[in-house]
């Protein structure tokens, strides 16, 4: 949700600051704007649209220097308009601020200073954030070196929510500041520059030198000098980390989409998932970062997997992994419940969060709450340094490489991958045996040839998608492991091409969604298990009947009879644990270019962000 990044060095801010914020603009691309700051003059500029528009309309010369602020929003206080964009300007023009997150008491915050004389042009709480630095600012002894730090102080300990800010000053054209709690925020240290961002992606072409604030700091870019401070006045030193993303990586290249790229990106996504994360001897999964003992997992008796959106459906097929491979129960929580339902959990519970982003707020919420009462918390992330990676206990990257398309893709089969190696590890700590370890693990280091083998179903797909694009509603059928995999799919083709779409369970359709069922409403099922194909042919004749388009996702060794289905999709044959990753595939493809076909903006689908930060 917003991005922000903010600049001080010796080159020209603005450029530096447009290239982040385009890169960033997947955290929100509502309004962007930027202010620069020469010789005390604050030059600003703003847009109601996307950076690339701003960037067209903002001529250089109008924002010349070497400091400045910038920001891309995803809307919460206020309408998307060009005064509720930020960077947002104090009423006497001294201060101004960019604002990631959500201040909860800023009403009556903007009532006192409106008491005080302050009259405001926007609607958003960002506004009233920047002008009580402005209030802080004036009260201030006017001799003090400190007098923008102390400001900026005082009014974080008024406010209540969370933020990421960076703020400047026409009194200090040589100062940058930022403060975080509870949204992003990370230091590039650039050769003689500083940058300020929401996320590495917007700095990596500039340095992989990076600081990662921890919520309650405050960062101050003076005169070559980068001093970390709490906000209770402590100093702190820095801990510098080096991030080992290559810039190719978050390039679209040949492709016309990143969401196509990252889909195209899964066999190495997979590849990456398990490098060195095998024993071959002992045959099972290994994990290096996990700072739980085997002896501590043998004594777990349940598990919580815990995360939102399409991160909650890989918990889905992990609570089928992990219960048919590891016996062990497991159960699913979106992680914005988890919070508030005080859920009563036994003291040998495990608790694992899964989050791509590593920064969506509510399940960094379920996470702080879970450590709080004293069970091991452990993430599945693909965010070196994220917020959630360094508040777990331990846990697993991913290793996906950066996400860029708002709807998730890679991220997930990459998920479930490791969920697959993480029931293999639990399952031969306690009963699986070694043989059936032996063939799980060669299914494992099988899967990426198949997910190569997988997309090259691309053509037929987009065949496919021709016929079905103008449909309005669509319903996803699975069963057992394929269940979750049918919800990801309703929720991949509603998020990017705004047709309504519905998961089931496959047999529960008839007690209820049934309704919904005519011939101008197709149903996708995935019948991948052999098990229970008799079961789901009577599901689809159920479909048939009511004159439904079926579209197929079957394995080449189990196709459906022809006369049930109106189109199918072969995926290669695999072991269970690695079938949800190559069914998901098509799905993926499939919205894909139905999305295209319609027009909508894929990458970034409206009212979405990719990285959510508010609760
Ligand atoms: O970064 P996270 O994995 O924590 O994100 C969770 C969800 O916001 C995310 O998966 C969302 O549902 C995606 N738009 C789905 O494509």
């Amino acid at each position: 949700m917003c991005g922000i990044v903010g600049y001080i060095g010796q080159r020209e801010a603005s450029p530096i600051l447009l290239e982040g914020l385009k890169r960033l603009e997947y955290r929100g691309y509502d309004s962007a704007g930027v202010a620069v700051l020469a010789d005390e003059t604050l030059k600003l500029k703003k847009y109601k649209g996307r950076v690339t528009d701003l960037a067209r309309t903002a001529s250089s010369s109008d924002l010349t220097g070497s400091l400045g602020i910038s920001h891309t929003r995803w809307a919460t206080h206020g309408a998307v308009t060009e005064e509720n964009a930020h960077p947002h300007v104090s009423h006497d023009g001294k201060i101004s601020l960019v604002h990631n997150g959500v201040i909860e008491n800023y009403l009556s915050v903007k009532k006192f200073l409106e008491s005080n004389g302050v009259e405001f042009y926007s609607e958003t709480d960002s506004e009233v954030f920047c002008n009580l630095i402005a209030y802080h600012y004036e009260k201030e002894d006017k001799n003090s070196p400190n007098r923008f730090l102390n400001s900026v102080r005082r009014s974080l300990r008024h406010l209540d929510g969370t933020y990421g800010i960076a703020a400047i000053c026409t009194d200090c054209p040589d100062e940058l500041f930022g403060a975080r709690k509870g949204s992003p925020l990370i230091v590039g240290i650039g050769t003689d520059e500083y940058l300020l961002a929401s996320d590495v992606s917007a700095i990596i072409s500039r340095t992989s030198n990076v600081v990662y604030l921890n919520d309650g700091e405050i960062v101050s870019l003076k005169n070559g000098e980068l001093n970390l401070l709490t906000n209770d006045e402590e100093v702190l030193t820095p801990e510098v980390q080096k991030i080992d993303w290559d810039i190719a990586e978050s390039e679209l290249g040949d492709y016309e989409h990143f969401m196509l790229k990252e889909i195209f990106e899964q066999s190495g996504a997979l590849e990456n998932a398990m490098r060195g994360r095998f024993s071959d001897d002992q045959s099972t999964a290994k994990f290096g970062g996990l700072n739980v003992s085997a002896q501590e997992l043998r004594q777990v008796d349940r598990i919580l997997l815990c995360a939102c959106g399409t991160a909650w459906h890989a918990c889905l097929v992990g609570e089928y992994l992990i219960e048919r491979y590891a016996r062990i129960p497991v159960e699913v929580e979106y992680a914005s419940e988890f919070r508030y339902r005080n859920a009563p959990l036994d003291k040998n519970t495990l608790v694992l969060v899964i989050s791509q982003s590593g920064e969506t707020i509510d399940t960094l919420a379920a996470l702080r709450e879970s450590k709080r009462k004293g069970y091991k918390t452990l993430a599945i992330n693909n965010s070196v340094g994220s917020t959630i990676a360094r508040e777990s206990d331990g846990g697993i990257y991913q290793h996906a490489g950066p996400e860029i398309g708002v709807a998730s893709t890679k991220a997930f089969t990459s998920q479930l991958h490791i969920l697959s190696m993480l029931a293999l590890y639990l399952g031969r700590l306690r009963d699986m045996s070694f043989q059936e370890g032996v063939e799980y693990v060669e299914a494992l280091k099988q899967a990426p040839e198949l997910v190569t083998e997988t997309v090259k179903l691309n053509d037929e797909i987009l065949a496919i998608s021709e016929k079905y694009k103008d449909m309005q509603d669509c319903l996803f059928l699975g069963r057992q492991d394929m269940f979750p995999i049918a919800l990801e799919g309703a929720l991949k083709l509603k998020e990017i091409s705004y047709i309504h779409a519905e998961g089931y369970p496959a047999a529960e359709m008839k007690h209820g969604p049934i309704a919904l069922i005519n011939e101008s409403c197709p149903a996708i099922v995935l019948a991948t298990q052999p098990d229970i194909h008799a079961k789901l042919l009577s599901n689809i004749q159920e479909v048939k009947a009511r004159g439904a388009p079926v579209i197929a996702i079957a394995t080449k060794s189990n196709p459906l009879p022809k006369h049930l289905v109106d189109d199918q999709i072969l995926i290669p044959d695999s072991h269970r644990a690695v079938l949800p990753v190559l069914a998901s595939i098509p799905m993926q493809l499939l919205s894909y270019h139905i999305a295209n076909l319609r027009g909508c903006d894929v990458d970034k689908p409206r009212n979405l962000a990719k990285s959510v930060t508010v609760e």
